[in-house]
């Protein structure tokens, strides 16, 4: 199955984005969790509107699925301004991005998601339009060829990437301000799970929303299209309210374990237990082993893999913990010398206690 289609896929599936929106909050006060980045961005949106200036250029940066296109839309709400939404593959050639910066009014905010994938050519032109509001464009051809400046409106670039590292030097230093995402604890996810249960109009009890939030992985969008199909199995298999029963149902139809692993969550740690005997193991040969792209495994499947302690990384490669074979109920050979290691360790402490 596609990641894309998977209930736990952080990324926006197809005809997802108008039923994402009715739940996407817009306004700050509204946003639940991330707050070290919400505390700051508060001061700097109110300086910027005190100064009727634009908000300095943002990079939001983390995995997907934690809300940064949300919160970019709620930068734009907040400064009173219209947002322009693309992404870095969108923007092809150098004209795309002078069309998109020449449309744009005072104050905009422009949203650039997964910037890190933007051709050289089209970052070059977002140097001068971040750093002086001007597009440089060359006139002609050859020896009579030269070069005039256009000015455009002052605008707020807001850039995401789910990978940083990635980005060039040039680019990431004209970002006045870098935002860390995090994955969201399961208090704040049951918090979002509670207020979208609102807008869609369904009841749910505490315990099915602590449930759904523990198996959302850390992340707002899995939560949200959970919800969306537990409360679909409540409708055609229950009473149309959400309970431990229907939720425990519908997540084991939908092949969501109770730690939010799916299909291909299992088949890395299983490939990585089965084929090279736990680890460690390049990243490449995993990819292969189980035709993912690499990226897609770095991106979207190990950051929660990680999280959960089932995976590490090493400078060797991927290694699978005693967890992880717990998890899948595979034996682990040294899980009785480990038992008595940690007894052991448990000894040392209590004498030298
Ligand atoms: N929906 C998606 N992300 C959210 C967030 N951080 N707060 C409230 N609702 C959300």
């Amino acid at each position: 199955m596609d990641y894309e289609e998977r209930i736990t896929a952080a990324e926006l599936g197809e005809g997802e984005g108008m039923s994402e929106l009715t739940l996407r909050p817009q306004t700050l006060d509204d946003y639940i969790g991330q707050k070290k980045v919400t505390d700051n961005l508060k001061i700097f949106i109110e300086a910027a509107k005190l100064r009727n200036e634009p908000l300095d250029h943002v990079l939001f940066y983390g995995p997907p699925g934690l809300g940064k296109t949300t919160l970019a839309g709620i930068i734009a709400n907040e400064m009173g301004v219209d947002i322009r939404i693309t992404s870095g593959p969108a923007i092809e050639r150098a004209g795309d991005l002078a069309a998109i910066l020449t449309n744009l009014n005072e104050n905009d905010v422009l949203f650039i998601d997964e910037i890190h994938r933007l051709n050289r050519s089209v970052e070059e032109v977002l140097y001068s339009a971040m750093e002086d509001f001007a597009l440089d464009i060359i006139i002609g051809k050859g020896p009579s060829a030269r070069s005039i400046r256009l000015d455009i409106a002052k605008f707020t670039l807001i850039g995401a990437t789910t990978r940083a590292g990635s980005l060039s030097a040039p680019l990431r230093d004209r970002f006045g301000v870098s935002c860390k995402f995090e994955v969201y604890e399961p208090e704040e996810l049951k918090k979002i799970i509670k207020r979208s249960a609102d807008i869609l109009g369904v009841a749910a009890d505490e315990e099915s929303m602590n449930e759904m939030a523990k198996r959302s992985r850390g992340t707002p969008r899995v939560a949200n299209r959970m919800l969306k199909r537990v409360r679909d199995f409540s409708q055609v298999k229950g009473n149309g309210t959400i309970d431990m029963d229907i939720t425990r149902k519908a997540l084991k139809a939908l092949g969501v374990d109770d730690m939010g692993l799916e299909g291909l969550d299992r088949e890395i740690l299983r490939t990585i237990i089965e084929r090279f005997n736990g680890g460690p193991v390049g990243i490449d040969t995993i990819a292969a082993s189980i035709g993912e792209e690499r990226v897609t495994i770095e991106d979207v499947y190990e950051p929660y893999l990680i999280q959960t302690g089932f995976l590490y990384r090493t400078q060797k490669g991927r290694v699978v913990s005693e967890d992880a074979y717990r998890h899948l109920g595979i034996p682990h050979e040294t899980d009785e010398d480990d038992d008595a290691t940690e007894d052991g360790e448990q000894l040392t402490v209590t004498i030298s206690g």
